[in-house]
């Protein structure tokens, strides 16, 4: 018997925990900060959960999951399919049902890290035993939350550390434009069919949207010259969209509209993103992605719930952070943290905070947190040593409050200067 690990799966070393424990740091961190819950799903659930969820169409559902099979146990009479998930998602809908948080308190936010698995052709960067770290977040459809979703998945990487990463953005409408854009999409494919692949030629008529998605070299270039289907989205979406585009401009997040982009899982509606290495120009290792997914809840036969969320594959992100040389340091604290009053102070701070992190100084902002005394407890607890703070009257003023964390002092800023200020300071 040759003694090896099954193809597609990896052991993770001593030499490597640092980067794993750095990674699990930050997304910790930022959880806290952004007010994400942890929650831990079943590796194994039923198929049928993911064939009306992430889509029995899907590659990751027709071709790639580990089914279960049970060995000797007669006596089992559960006869549903059981398999390892490829995805958290559907996992925590399940969840988010069986445990009835549609009753809860709205926005619930919730985030979970664990392994996934996808019978896929192994190579770099892809395998079959990988593990993600996904964020959701149920009952909220305002735009702005689609902004804090892209934002905070944006500021993961600059906590990490990660250059040279580019986040896309597109939208692709919802239940009412889908037949519209589809449409759209038949009309132009039909003339490119003979140089589609036979998957491809199958979804024209099935699900057309999923060509943008074929990695195949011919089915890419026939995308090549399609014209934007963001037009097609109906005034609601294309509404929806803009004002996700203008919160993202107001926090200084780069991001670039990709009018190809879209996503290999059923569920996603509106806006949907993707961060990957500028240098993965197919996105063939994408480092993140996610979306809306306003009707997976009312799916499953439940009460229709807006929802949105993102997941990135922690193998992916360790082999870049070793790439790229980056220094680990688990211990690195927070040398400002921002706190807001107010919705318009809370757009502020997404703008100072994307400011502070180009100018090199680490800082962090809990934006679900909604009172002052929870923000400054929270500066307190990441040894921070200063703290801006901005609420209305700062707003009026054009003014910022820098405070310190160990003398207790404050002093009322321009907000031209804060940042000549505060690196005196530090
Ligand atoms: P996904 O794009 O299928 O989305 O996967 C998210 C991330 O998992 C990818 O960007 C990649 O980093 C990692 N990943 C996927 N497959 C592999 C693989 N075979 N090997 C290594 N890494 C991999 C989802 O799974 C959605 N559930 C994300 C989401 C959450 N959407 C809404 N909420």
């Amino acid at each position: 018997m040759k003694l090896q690990n099954v193809r597609g799966t990896q052991d993770i070393l001593p030499e490597d925990q640092k980067y794993w424990d750095f990674v699990f740091n930050v997304i910790d961190k930022s959880s806290e900060i952004n007010g994400f819950e942890k929650i831990n799903t079943p590796i194994i659930e039923y198929l049928d959960l993911f064939e009306k969820g992430t889509g029995e169409n899907t590659e990751v559902v027709s071709k790639q999951m580990f089914e279960v099979s049970r060995f000797g146990n007669e006596k089992d009479d559960d006869k549903r399919i059981q398999i390892l998930r490829p995805e958290i998602t559907p996992g925590i809908v399940r969840s988010y049902i069986n445990h009835n948080m549609q009753d809860w308190l709205k926005p619930i936010q919730l985030y979970s890290v664990g392994p996934c698995f996808r019978y896929e052709k192994p190579q770099a960067g892809r395998y079959r035993q990988f593990w993600q770290c996904d964020f959701e977040s149920f009952g909220n459809e305002d735009p702005a939350t689609d902004a804090r979703m892209i934002s905070m998945a944006w500021s993961l990487f600059k906590d990490l550390r990660i250059r040279n990463i580019e986040l896309e953005i597109n939208t692709i409408g919802c239940k009412k434009c889908r037949p519209q854009i589809n449409d759209f999409l038949k009309s132009y494919f039909s003339k490119k069919k003979a140089i589609l692949c036979k998957d491809c030629q199958a979804r024209l008529a099935t699900n057309p949207i999923r060509i943008l998605d074929c990695k195949k070299v011919n089915c890419q270039k026939a995308a090549k010259g399609l014209p934007p289907f963001t037009k097609q989205v109906c005034d609601k979406c294309q509404d929806h969209f803009q004002q996700v585009i203008d919160y993202l401009k107001d926090a200084k997040v780069n991001f670039k509209v990709s009018n190809n982009l879209v996503r290999g899982l059923d569920y996603y509606t509106r806006t949907i993103f993707e961060i990957s290495l500028k240098s993965d120009k197919n996105r063939q290792t994408t480092l993140l992605g996610g979306g809306r997914y306003d009707n997976l809840i009312e799916t499953y036969g439940e009460k229709p719930t807006p929802a949105i969320g993102c997941a990135l594959g922690i193998e992916r992100v360790v082999s870049v952070l070793k790439k790229q040389k980056i220094k680990i340091d688990i211990s690195e604290k927070t040398q400002v943290f921002v706190a807001q009053l107010g919705e318009e102070a809370k757009r502020k701070a997404m703008t100072i905070l994307e400011i502070l992190k180009t100018e090199g100084i680490s800082a962090r902002a809990a934006l679900s947190k909604n009172t002052l005394k929870s923000q400054l407890k929270l500066a307190n607890k990441l040894k921070s040593d200063y703290a801006i703070i901005i609420g209305q009257r700062e707003i009026l003023d054009g003014t910022v409050i820098i405070r310190s964390m160990k003398e207790g002092t404050q002093e009322v800023v321009e907000q031209e200067t804060f940042v000549n200020k505060l690196q005196e300071k530090l």
